[in-house]
């Protein structure tokens, strides 16, 4: 009696361990939003519950609560997978594996500096759709964004309507956040990672808006300039935070008191700031495929045969060489525009030759 019940205690023990390292990458599921199979409408709340493996519950609720949010949501999980997927065309890792959401592979799953990367990427999306819904008047909540105070000797005013990063930003941060908060996951540190990670995504966002302005006045004299607060590019983001990426810190969980900190691995390294990305695990090199890593390996892939960067085949192919092949390459062309309004191409094909890692 007494040994089947403390088996029966390890083998529930275990089964949660097993699920919980499942679903490590939990806090981005919601990218599975995104070409979810049925369609979802966001008209209606039963939505929510039908989004199964997309959301936590707590991610659930805000859905009930907020519906007019949701197409903000799965907007931002369509720019993070493009996104992703664009900055790392040219990469080993590539990004491809983010379309397997909810369910990620080790690559995604661990605390890398990839999961660090799409994290962020995908917070700061997040943060990007919700301030365009706002100023666009598609959510009741919200609507223009805030602009600083008048300056005495500006050349301009602040009109027009801004962007509105502000309630992107907090929105992000109680939708992003919300799996990583929970009582059983806050003190772990792939939640402390997490957390970390999506705000120095939402950082990002803020410290690259831009000044956008229009002249009024006689014939473009510009007597009168007025100026508003826009967003960045998605992509300009994705870069910024692509150099985050290449500069990001291992770290550890430390527990001091009741709290944990995480604290770099290197204690000769300057100390990372909020707006730097954080890892907790180092990556494989991705050069072959090894599933208890996440990595697909490279071959098969095109490379650059002149080139000596990520691409060229060297670094692509990790030494293993490859193989040119003649390839068909079938584009639009010689596109004209007809009045009105459409566009009309013809299809062209030519040949080229391409080299596919061995
Ligand atoms: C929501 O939209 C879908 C598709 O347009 C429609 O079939 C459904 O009846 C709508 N539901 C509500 C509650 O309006
Ligand atoms: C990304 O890498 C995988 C694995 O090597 C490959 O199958 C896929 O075609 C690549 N995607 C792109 C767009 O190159
Ligand atoms: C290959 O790399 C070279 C050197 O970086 C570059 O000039 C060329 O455009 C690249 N070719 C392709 C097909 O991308």
């Amino acid at each position: 009696m007494v040994w089947s019940l403390s088996s029966t205690v390890t083998v529930l023990v275990f089964a949660t361990l097993m699920t919980t390292s499942l679903h490590s990458s939990y806090a981005i599921q919601w990218l599975a939003l995104a070409g979810h199979e049925p369609k979802l409408y966001w008209n209606q709340t039963s939505s929510c519950r039908r989004a199964k493996a997309g959301m936590v519950s707590a991610q659930k609720k805000i859905c009930r609560q907020e519906l007019d949010s949701m197409e903000g949501i799965v907007e931002a999980a369509e720019l993070t997978k493009q996104t992703c997927v664009k900055q790392f065309a040219d990469r080993r890792w590539n990004c491809s594996s983010i379309n397997t959401a909810p369910d990620f592979t080790p690559d995604l799953d661990k605390g890398t500096r990839e999961a660090a990367f799409a994290y962020a990427l995908a917070a700061a999306a997040i943060s990007y759709s919700m301030a365009i819904e706002c100023s666009s008047g598609a959510i009741s909540k919200c609507g223009c964004g805030r602009t600083p105070p008048e300056e005495a000797d500006a050349d301009f005013h602040w009109g027009g309507c801004s962007d509105n990063v502000g309630y992107g930003m907090s929105f992000s941060a109680r939708f992003a956040d919300a799996p990583l908060r929970t009582k059983r996951k806050r003190n772990q540190p792939e939640s402390l990672m997490g957390l970390h990670n999506n705000q120095a995504g939402l950082l990002t966002v803020q410290e690259n808006m831009k000044r956008k302005c229009k002249c009024h006045g006689v014939s473009g004299s510009c007597n009168v300039k007025t100026c508003w607060q826009s967003l960045p590019e998605m992509e300009e983001i994705g870069s910024k935070l692509k150099r985050k990426y290449a500069g990001a810190t291992e770290v550890v969980s430390e527990k001091v008191g009741n709290r944990y900190n995480l604290v770099p691995v290197d204690t000769n390294l300057k100390k990372f700031t909020e707006q730097d990305l954080i890892y907790l695990t180092n990556s494989p090199d991705y050069c072959r495929q090894n599933e208890k890593t996440g990595s697909l390996g490279t071959v098969g892939r095109f490379c650059n045969k002149t080139s000596i960067g990520n691409d060229g085949c060297d670094l692509m192919c990790c030494g293993r060489g490859y193989k040119s092949m003649v390839i068909t390459i079938v584009e639009q062309c010689q596109c004209r525009y007809h009045w009105c309004c459409y566009v009309k191409c013809k299809e062209c094909s030519r040949t080229a030759e391409v080299q596919v890692c061995k």
